[in-house]
């Protein structure tokens, strides 16, 4: 399987076939954090499905099990009991080179901070093109630029990050964080340092790249990313809440 001009891989054109398995799911997972005087239950139970090509956004007070969850899907950490399948694979199954190389490929995680998404020694373009490598689907220095020209940073493309404003850096990892197809982007609470402009510039490029069939999941307790929604999962002191 080739395409006539190379651009896009078979794994890519995989991803978004209509029959493509959903970009992560979790099935029944349970995690629990022991301390030496204590063991908190983060997640009991808990079973979700996030799509390709939508936005679902994971809510629920301090404490609920967000950020857990997000980081199962990413591959970060394991859960105790259940499974966690990105991209149709098994990740408890796979040998730990193969499971780094699926985060690799199909798995982008980004931090509340903007700037610790980022390399402080490199501008834009060579940040979304270093992303683009590490995930095994290369991009030339014009597909970087029309890639940050959709995100509003066409001026920006020679900026290292310490000239770009917060909302400019996390646009910026949100082009690194789709380039090259991944399955999945994870945030976890990505507007919480942002302004409204900027929260909701950021939300409009994800919004608009998920259309592309990345799926997005994104922690959050503000009003302005549930509005972009297609989707929620509701925790509460480590349960799934029925909608
Ligand atoms: N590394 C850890 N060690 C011990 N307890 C933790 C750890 N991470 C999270 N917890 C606990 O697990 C529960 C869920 O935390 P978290 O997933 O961070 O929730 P949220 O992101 O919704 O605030 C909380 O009670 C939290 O204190
Ligand atoms: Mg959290």
């Amino acid at each position: 399987m080739t395409s006539d001009d190379g651009s896009s891989s078979a794994a890519d054109r995989l991803s978004t076939a209509p029959d493509a398995p959903p970009a992560a799911v979790c099935r029944r997972v349970r995690k629990t954090y022991r301390t030496a005087t204590e063991s908190v239950t983060a997640l009991d139970d808990v079973t979700v499905d996030i799509p390709r090509a939508q936005v679902t956004v994971v809510v629920g007070p301090s404490g609920s099990g967000k950020s857990s969850l997000l980081r199962l899907l990413a591959c970060i950490d394991s859960p105790d009991a259940g499974e966690v399948l990105v991209a149709g694979q098994r990740v408890d199954r796979l040998g730990a080179r193969a499971r780094r190389a699926l985060r690799q490929r199909q798995v982008a995680y980004l931090f509340q901070r903007p700037g610790e998404n980022l390399l402080p020694y490199l501008d834009a373009v060579a940040q979304v093109r270093l992303a683009a490598s590490l995930r095994g689907a290369p991009v030339t220095a014009a597909a970087a630029l029309a890639l940050l020209d959709r995100l509003g940073l066409r001026e920006r493309a020679d900026h290292h990050p310490a000239q770009l404003s917060g909302g400019e850096q996390q646009r910026l990892a949100v082009a690194c964080g789709v380039v090259g197809e991944p399955a999945l982007v994870v945030a976890d609470e990505p507007t919480a340092e942002l302004d409204t402009a900027a929260a909701e510039r950021v939300l409009v490029a994800m919004e608009d790249l998920a259309a592309a069939g990345v799926g997005f999941v994104i922690s959050s307790h503000d009003p302005r990313v549930m509005a972009i929604a297609d989707g929620f999962v509701r925790l509460d002191h480590g349960r799934l809440v029925a909608s």
